[in-house]
């Protein structure tokens, strides 16, 4: 198994959103997706509902995904952690006890296929921020999708 973690601020609306992307396309057989956020303020709670409803009208269901905090057992139980911008970056950075936790680290956007170098962050926004937030994971997650399975290839 592969476990890959992604990582935000509140865990309502990027970090599910990319959680349930990247889900839909990987084996599951094979990979475990989850997601956390670096803040405590919607712990137990479901995804926001503006993302659980851009994510149904894309074929995907996020209801069920439950809010909770990064915590440092994290690099134990996960690969790679995909964090959507430079603060979750320097939060989770900040938390690694090595130079192996910190290699499991990166930022979710890369000049692989964007100019963007953060996933700009939905909560003050409208309906339309939260589509364009979906776009852009959707992109992102299929790059991870296939360094993912090329990965597993040469393992
Ligand atoms: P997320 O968005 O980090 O993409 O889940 C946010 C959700 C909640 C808050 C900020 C960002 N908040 O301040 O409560």
């Amino acid at each position: 198994m592969t476990r890959i973690l992604m990582v935000c601020l509140g865990n309502i609306c990027r970090s599910p959103l990319a959680h349930g992307i990247l889900e839909s396309k990987l084996p599951l057989d094979q990979f475990i997706v989850d997601s956390a956020g670096t803040g405590n303020y919607h712990i137990g709670y479901q995804p926001d509902e503006r993302a659980t409803r851009i994510a149904k009208l894309n074929g995907i269901d996020i209801s069920k995904q439950k809010c909770r905090q990064f915590k440092i057992s994290d690099f134990d139980n996960f690969d790679l952690i995909y964090v959507m911008d430079d603060s979750n970056f320097s939060y989770v950075v900040k938390l690694a006890r090595n130079p192996h936790d910190i290699a499991k680290v990166s930022k979710i956007l890369n000049k692989k296929f964007t100019e963007l170098q953060d996933v700009p962050d939905p909560y003050y926004g409208d309906d339309t921020d939260f589509q364009n937030v979906f776009s852009i994971l959707n992109a992102a997650c299929d790059f991870v999708a296939i360094d993912l399975r090329n990965i597993k290839k040469h393992d």
